[in-house]
C-alpha cells in the first residue's frame, strides 16, 4: 500500500534526518521527569527542560515518532473516542524540533515539502491557519506559494500552543487538509464537521509559562511539531476515517470476527468497535510502560478506558471477557515499531483478564439496577440520575462514573454530577472521621502538645545519640508536669535522634536518661508531621518537664532495620530489572527483624525468579556499594530517574537514596552507609495478597544467618537420625521412602494373600444358577477387603462376593459385592442389610456394593452363612 502507515513512519525520520535531525527514540508514555503531566501528550515533552534551557544535548534539531496518550489532564479527548472518526486516547506524534537552531522559515518550508513531495498530498486542498498577530509566518507562507486566501488568522484558542497549565509554549501554525465535498462539514479551517481537518501543528516556541500565567522568554526561539501519524495515515491513504487507515483496519477486523460482525454494518456497532479499536492500544501501551488498573492517578484512567472498553464489548453482545484475546493483535500489529510491547505482551494479556474478569462481576451486579433507575427517572419523567442514585452505583457496585454518564447519554438523559461529588465529599468526611489515622492526628491532647510546645527536630540520620530537653510528658491524655518508675508515658523533646514510624520503616526504641530516672522507648511516632512522640515506660527514678535528657537510640535495632530497609531497596530495583517495569511497590515494612515488599505482578514468582532475586541482591551487598543520600528538588529528582510512589504526595524538597548504578528512590528512611553491612538476605516467602499484588518476606544481617543456623541445625538432626553425611541425605532419604512404599505394597499383599488363600475360611456354592463366593476375613481392613472382593468379583465374572471379618478391636466389618449383570435381581444393599442384622449392626450402599458394621464377631459365620439362603429366596422369588 503507498502511505502505509508504517513507511510514514519511516519517510518522516529519514526526511528530517536528511536535514540534520538526530531520530531519538519515543520516551515512554509515563513522564519519568515531569510531576505536571499524566501521560506523555505531544512529542516535545521529553524535551522540556531544552526548550526552557535547563539541560543541553548534543544535537540542535531532532525528529521523533512519540507514543502520546490524551486521556485525563489539559488534552483529555478520552469521551470523544468512537463518537467521532478523528479523536484517540494513544496515538502516535510525528514531530521535529529544533532547539535554538532553525525557527519559523525553515519549520514552515519543512513541513510543505514533506507533505507535498514526500507524502504527495495535493497542494491545492491545504489550508493554512497562523496566529492573528503573527505577519511573520504570513509572510513566509505566501512565499513557499501558498494563495493568501488560503491562510488564515486565528486567536489564542485555535493557534496558541501550550503543553500543560505551566511550561513551554508559543503561537503556532497549522496546516489543514480539505478532504472534498463528499465528507460533511464546512469548508474552511476550524469549522464544524470532518470535511477540513488539521493535521500538522507548527509551534514556535518562545514562552515559558510560571505556575501564576505570566509569560516568560525562551533563553532561544525554538521549534515544536506535531503530526498525528493517524490522521497522516487516513488523508495520505484518501479514506475519510481514521479508522479506515491501514493503522485500525487489521484491529477492526479481529474485533469483528470476535464480535461476529464486520465495520461499517450499523452506526451504533462502528461506534462500539471503534472505542474497542482505540482503547484496546491504549491498554496495551499504557500496561507495557508499568501502569495497571487501579483506584488512582494514573492507573485509575487505566481502568476507565479498559472497563469503557469492556462495556463496548458487551454492546456488540460479547458475554465474556475478550478483551486479552485482542491485545495480541495490538502486539503484532505495532511490535516492529515498539519491540518494548513485545517484551511486555504476556503481563498485558493476564493483566487486562484480569481487570475485564472483575469489571464483568460489577456490571453484573449494577447493570440491572442502573437500568431500573434509568427507567424509574424516565417514568417520572424526569432525564436526570440524581447524584445519590449515582454516588449508589459508583460506592457500594464500584461503577464508574463516566460509564454511567455514557449510558445515560445513550438513553437522552444526563446525570446530576454535581450531586454526585457533594455526595462523595461527604462520605469522604465521614471516611476521615472515622478512621483510626485521623483519630491520632485530632487526639486533642496531642495537638495541643503540638500547639504549646512546637515542634521536634529530628537530627537522626547520622546519629544515635544526643541530648534534649523535655518538653512535654503525656500520661495517657493528659498532660502532666513529671512522671516516676513504672508509668507508661508520651514524651516530646525539642530535638531527637529517634527515627518516628513512616515510609514502611518502623520507629526506634532506645532510652532517656536524665539526673534521676530514665524512659525505656518502645515505639517511636509522628502523629503530626512536626511532632515526634516518643512512648514508653519510666523504669527509674522520675522524670520532670524541663530537664535535660540523654538520648540514646538502641544501636542494633536501628542498623537492624537499616539493613533491612536498604535491603527492600534492592529488592525493588532487582525485581524490577528480573521482571520488568510494571514492579510497581505497593508497599512495605521495615522492621529491625525483617522486611516485607508488596509490589504488582500477576503472577507468582517461580522458584527460579526468587533465586535470582536472592542472588541479584547478595552481589550488590557484597559489591559494598555506598548509600548516598541528598536532598534535592522533586523535579531534579525525578529526572535523575528517582523512583517515587505515583500518587504520593511530596514537598519541594525530597530525599533520594541512591545505591549507585543500581538503585535510586525518594526515601526518608534510615539506611545503611554501604550494602555491605547488610551482611546476608534471605527470601523467606513469597505469596500473593490480591489480585495482582504480589508480597515477598525476607531476612537480613543477623536474622537471615538465623535462619541459615536453623536449617543448618535441622540438617544435622536429620542426618543423626538417618545416619548419613549432610550430603547423602537427600539420596537416603529417597531411598528410605522408596524401601517404604515396597514395603507398604508387600504387606498389602501379604494380607490379601492370607484372606484368599485360606480355603477353610471360604466357600463358594452355585445358588439356583448364581455363584456365591462367601469369605471369612479376619484382621483384613475395609481398603484391603474392598481390594480381596474386586479380584475375587473378576475371578467370578457373575455372581455375588460376601465377605465378613473381626477387625482388630473387636468389632465386625462386612462387605457385599454383586456383579452388575445380577444387580437387576440382587442387590448388594438387601444382602448386607439381612447380615448386618446378624451380627448386631447397620448398613447399607448402592446395588453393586454396600458395606456394614457389627458389633458381635461370634455371630460371623452365621451371618455369612445366611448369604445362601438369602440369593435362594431372592432367586426362588
Ligand atoms: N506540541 C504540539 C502539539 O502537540 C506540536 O500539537
Amino acid at each position: 500500500m503507498k502511505n502505509g502507515a508504517h513507511d510514514l513512519r519511516q519517510d518522516f525520520l529519514r526526511y528530517f534526518e536528511a536535514q540534520g535531525h538526530r531520530a531519538v527514540t519515543s520516551s515512554a508514555l509515563i513522564p519519568q521527569a515531569d510531576p505536571t503531566l499524566l501521560f506523555t501528550n505531544a512529542g516535545m515533552n521529553q524535551f522540556k527542560r531544552v526548550f526552557l534551557g535547563e539541560e543541553t544535548r548534543p544535537y540542535k534539531r531532532a525528529v521523533t515518532v512519540q507514543k502520546c496518550l490524551r486521556a485525563g489532564g489539559k488534552h483529555n479527548d478520552l469521551e470523544n473516542v468512537g463518537y467521532t472518526r478523528r479523536h484517540h486516547t494513544f496515538f502516535e506524534m510525528l514531530g521535529n524540533f529544533s532547539f535554538g537552531d532553525y525557527f519559523k522559515e525553515d519549520a514552515i518550508r519543512f513541513g510543505w515539502e514533506f507533505l507535498t513531495q514526500t507524502v504527495g498530498l495535493d497542494r491545492s486542498r491545504l489550508w493554512i491557519t497562523i496566529f492573528r498577530e503573527d505577519a511573520e509566518a504570513g509572510r513566509i507562507w505566501q512565499k513557499i506559494g501558498v494563495a493568501p486566501s488560503r491562510i488564515v488568522r486565528c486567536d489564542e484558542k485555535d493557534n496558541f500552543w501550550q503543553m500543560a497549565d505551566t511550561g513551554p509554549c508559543g503561537p503556532c501554525s497549522e496546516i489543514h487538509f480539505d478532504q472534498g465535498p463528499s465528507v460533511p462539514g464546512d469548508d474552511t479551517p476550524n469549522g464544524e464537521g470532518d470535511r477540513v481537518i488539521e493535521i500538522w501543528n507548527l509551534v514556535f516556541m518562545q514562552f515559558n509559562r510560571d505556575a501564576s500565567g505570566t509569560l516568560h522568554p525562551l533563553p532561544e526561539p525554538s521549534i515544536d511539531t506535531g503530526m498525528g501519524l493517524e490522521r497522516l495515515a487516513a488523508v495520505a491513504q484518501g479514506v475519510y476515517s481514521n479508522y479506515d487507515s491501514d493503522l485500525f483496519t487489521p484491529l477492526l477486523a479481529a474485533i469483528g470476527r470476535r464480535a461476529h460482525t464486520t465495520y461499517g454494518k450499523t452506526e451504533e456497532h462502528d461506534r462500539s468497535m471503534r472505542v474497542i479499536a482505540d482503547h484496546l492500544r491504549a491498554i496495551t501501551f499504557l500496561m507495557t510502560d508499568g501502569v495497571l488498573p487501579s483506584n488512582e492517578g494514573r492507573g485509575y484512567v487505566l481502568r476507565r478506558i479498559l472497563r469503557r472498553a469492556a462495556r463496548h464489548g458487551r454492546l456488540l453482545g460479547i458475554v465474556e471477557p475478550f478483551l486479552h484475546e485482542l491485545t495480541p493483535t495490538v502486539v503484532e500489529q505495532m511490535g516492529t515499531a515498539y519491540p518494548e510491547i513485545r517484551a511486555a505482551a504476556d503481563t498485558v494479556t493476564e493483566a487486562t483478564r484480569g481487570e475485564e474478569e472483575r469489571f464483568i462481576a460489577t456490571l453484573d451486579q449494577g447493570l440491572p439496577i442502573l437500568n431500573d433507575m434509568i427507567s424509574k427517572a424516565r417514568a417520572a419523567g424526569r432525564p436526570v440520575l440524581t447524584g445519590p442514585d449515582v454516588f449508589k452505583l459508583y460506592d457500594t457496585y464500584g461503577f464508574p462514573i463516566d460509564l454511567m454518564s455514557e449510558a445515560c447519554r445513550e438513553q437522552g438523559m444526563t446525570l446530576d454530577e454535581r450531586g454526585f461529588d457533594q455526595a462523595i465529599e461527604e462520605q469522604r468526611n465521614r471516611a476521615r472521621k472515622t478512621s483510626g489515622f485521623e483519630q491520632e492526628i485530632t487526639r486533642p491532647v496531642v495537638a495541643d502538645v503540638a500547639g504549646r510546645f512546637g515542634s521536634t527536630k529530628f537530627i537522626g540520620y547520622d546519629r544515635l545519640e544526643s541530648e534534649g530537653v523535655l518538653q512535654a510528658i503525656l500520661k495517657g491524655d493528659t498532660i502532666v508536669k513529671e512522671a516516676i518508675a513504672g508509668d507508661e508515658v508520651e514524651v516530646v523533646l525539642d530535638v531527637t535522634p529517634f527515627y518516628a514510624e513512616g515510609g514502611g520503616q518502623v520507629g526506634d526504641q532506645g532510652t532517656l536518661t536524665g539526673s534521676e530516672g530514665r524512659i525505656e522507648i518502645k515505639e517511636t511516632t509522628r502523629p503530626i508531621p512536626t511532632l515526634i512522640l516518643h512512648k514508653g515506660t519510666v523504669t527509674a527514678g522520675r522524670i520532670r518537664k524541663g530537664e535535660p535528657l540523654r538520648m540514646a537510640v538502641n544501636h542494633s535495632t536501628r542498623q537492624d532495620a537499616a539493613r533491612n530497609h536498604t535491603a527492600t531497596h534492592l529488592v525493588h530495583a532487582a525485581l524490577r530489572d528480573l521482571l520488568g517495569p510494571h514492579v510497581k511497590q505497593y508497599g512495605s515494612l521495615v522492621a529491625p527483624n525483617r522486611l516485607r515488599f508488596d509490589f504488582a505482578h500477576f503472577r507468582p514468582l517461580s522458584s527460579r525468579d526468587i533465586d535470582d532475586i536472592e542472588s541479584t541482591v547478595n552481589g550488590e551487598i557484597r559489591k559494598n556499594e555506598s548509600v548516598r543520600t541528598e536532598v534535592m528538588n522533586i523535579q531534579e529528582a525525578v529526572a535523575n530517574g528517582a523512583l517515587a510512589f505515583f500518587g504520593d504526595k511530596y514537598g519541594e524538597q525530597v530525599r533520594v537514596v541512591t545505591v549507585e548504578s543500581f538503585s535510586k528512590e525518594l526515601c526518608g528512611g534510615t539506611h545503611c552507609r554501604h550494602t555491605g553491612e547488610i551482611g546476608l538476605f534471605r527470601i523467606v516467602s513469597e505469596t500473593g495478597v490480591a489480585a495482582g499484588v504480589r508480597r515477598l518476606e525476607a531476612q537480613t544481617g543477623s536474622g537471615a544467618v538465623a535462619l541459615m543456623k536453623k536449617l543448618e541445625a535441622d540438617v544435622r538432626e536429620l542426618s543423626d537420625l538417618l545416619k548419613v553425611g549432610p550430603s547423602e541425605l537427600v539420596a537416603k532419604t529417597r531411598k528410605v521412602m522408596t524401601q517404604l512404599k515396597d514395603k507398604e505394597r508387600e504387606l498389602e499383599e501379604l494380607k490379601l494373600k492370607m484372606a484368599s488363600g485360606s480355603p477353610d475360611h471360604s466357600s463358594v456354592k452355585t445358588v439356583a444358577g448364581v455363584q456365591v463366593h462367601v469369605q471369612r476375613t479376619d484382621g483384613l481392613d475395609m481398603n484391603g477387603m474392598r481390594a480381596l472382593a474386586d479380584r475375587l468379583r473378576d475371578k467370578l465374572k457373575s455372581g455375588v462376593v460376601a465377605l465378613g471379618g473381626a477387625t482388630e478391636d473387636g468389632k465386625v466389618s462386612l462387605l457385599v459385592v454383586v456383579t452388575k449383570d445380577l444387580i437387576a435381581a440382587i442387590k448388594a444393599g438387601d444382602l448386607i442389610k439381612a447380615m448386618a442384622a446378624e451380627v448386631g449392626g447397620t448398613g447399607g450402599g448402592r446395588p453393586e456394593m454396600a458395606q456394614a458394621g457389627g458389633k458381635d464377631p461370634s455371630k460371623l459365620d452365621a451371618a455369612l452363612g445366611k448369604v445362601f439362603e438369602l440369593v435362594e429366596t431372592i432367586r426362588r422369588g
